[in-house]
């Protein structure tokens, strides 16, 4: 149905033109930090729009991986610069779009910047290596070539951060792509594209196609010509995923939840501890699968600790994100809102002590978003719901340790592995720390969230597929290994 409404229309971007689904289906989006703005409207699209963006990209592909590395970085150069001179519109629509503060966003979209500039670089960088042969007059040696056409799936958190780490080394290695972005940011992902567009990228290269995850991801995951699909999300959807790409002999790679700890150890800085405790759980509003939801405490600082990170939390300022003085805006969605505040609710039932939060803010200011409290608990025991399971919000559990192998033990005791730190000065510790903790991010006196994009990231158990992005970790998902060996006619 087609939605009568004054917001901008974004449409779909298929073998270089911007085009409607059949149908004239769209759907809106609204504002989670008040839901009486449209912020757009977007392509409720079907399989036949997918078959239509992949079949652009398998005809773009032949000329588009034929062009040398350093020719395909260039494009990237360009999007990055039409993506800087775009950044404040870009991020305005981003905390418009999905709530996170205005100063995040800002530095989200200047880390999509970096990110296009990273992998514009990485068109002029060696892609194999030269390898003794038996026989010495022979040349026997390793190359990558480009998968083919790529699936791109993102997620809503990180509206052109993701996109841009996944779509950047696609594109430099010499695949197509087929860019489908989370129903949550539809708009913010358009402008992106936009950006690439800016950049002349020939038509066919990147396609665009929004709509829900159910048809538009499923159909990408299940489309005979797509050679690989890179996902973040949900480790529901991420199993569907993988499961059909498998089915087909394609390749995947997924990025999925986290339970990430910190531990704070009796030498810790304190003061260091509690803030970076407190940004790592609560900024973005708790929804990072980095996201800090467990501090793991030895008990002779438990007390304090505990009495610190209250003291702070209740300082926060929660608003909408475009307010430059608020810490945390609201959910993502309603349906998010739902999911936290049950998990708050367990929380409860099961016998953790509520220390700070909890519920919903109320006042004019809150009424029309889908705002949480920060919230806190304590008494918080390795079993619970909430020590288990992955809010996406802005909740975190205090629990106590009496030595640094029980806080490792909790830590490694959930069904995840993507970030975990330690706050401590002991050398010893550290070390044991890095050897044991299961996780593929691991930090030392830092926040469990936040990445560098030159460095490889992803996690261990279910938060990833054990593979890795970002850094040349990227090289490994988006070419496949061709062992060549060179030998003297007759
Ligand atoms: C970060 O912590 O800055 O979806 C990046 C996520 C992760 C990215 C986190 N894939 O939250």
């Amino acid at each position: 149905m087609a939605v009568e409404t004054s917001a901008p229309v974004f449409q779909n971007y298929i073998a270089g033109k911007w085009v409607p689904a059949a149908g004239g289906k769209t759907f809106q989006r609204e504002n989670p930090a008040d839901w009486r703005e449209i912020v757009g409207v977007a392509q409720d699209s079907g399989v036949e729009e997918v078959a239509r963006a992949v079949e652009a990209a398998a005809v773009a592909l032949p000329a588009w991986r034929a062009l040398s590395a350093v020719a395909r970085g260039e494009y990237l150069r360009r999007a990055a610069d039409a993506l800087e001179r775009r950044a404040e519109d870009v991020a305005r629509t981003m905390t418009r779009e999905m709530g996170k503060t205005i100063g995040e966003a800002r530095a989200e979209t200047l880390r999509g910047v970096t990110i296009l500039r990273y992998y514009a670089g990485e068109g002029m960088r060696e892609i194999g290596a030269v390898v003794p042969s038996v026989d010495p007059r022979q040349l026997l040696f390793t190359t990558r070539v480009p998968l083919g056409v790529v699936a791109v799936v993102t997620p809503w958190n990180f509206p052109v951060a993701i996109p841009c780490w996944k779509i950047a080394p696609a594109l430099v290695y010499g695949n197509t792509v087929v860019f489908k972005p989370a129903s949550y940011t539809p708009v913010t992902a358009a402008k992106v594209v936009e950006a690439f567009i800016e950049a002349g990228l020939p038509e066919g290269v990147l396609n665009f196609v929004t709509g829900r995850g159910g048809v538009v991801g499923q159909a990408l995951a299940e489309h005979p010509l797509v050679n690989g699909i890179t996902f973040t999300g949900s480790n529901e959807v991420g199993k569907q995923v993988a499961a059909a790409a498998l089915a087909r002999g394609a390749k995947y790679q997924l990025e999925m939840g986290g339970k990430n700890p910190v531990i704070v150890c009796e030498d810790a800085d304190m003061a260091q501890a509690v803030e970076l405790t407190v940004s790592g759980a609560m900024r973005t509003t708790g929804q990072r699968c980095t996201a800090t939801s467990r501090a793991i405490v030895l008990r002779p600082v438990l007390k304090e600790f505990t009495e610190r990170v209250v003291a702070r939390v209740r300082e926060l300022k929660v608003g909408p994100g475009l307010d430059e003085s608020v810490y945390l805006g609201p959910q993502v969605s309603r349906s998010q809102r739902e999911t936290v505040l049950g998990y708050i609710e367990k929380g409860k039932q099961e016998g953790a002590r509520l220390l700070v939060g909890g519920g919903v803010p109320t006042g004019e200011l809150y009424d029309h978003g889908y705002y949480v409290e920060p919230t806190v608990f304590d008494h918080v025991t390795p079993e619970m719901t909430i020590a288990q399971e992955e809010i996406f919000g802005p909740v975190l559990a205090i629990m106590a340790a009496d030595s640094l192998e029980q806080a490792i033990a909790i830590a490694n005791g959930v069904k995840y592995g993507l970030s975990a730190s330690i706050f401590t000065h002991d050398i010893n510790k550290i070390l044991t720390f890095i050897q044991s903790i299961e996780a593929g991010m691991v930090r030392i006196n830092g926040e469990t969230a936040g990445v560098e994009p030159q460095a490889p990231f992803g996690g261990m158990k279910a938060s990833s597929s054990h593979s890795r992005e970002q850094g040349r970790a990227a090289l490994e998902f988006f070419t496949s290994v061709k062992t060549v060996t060179v030998a003297r006619a007759g």
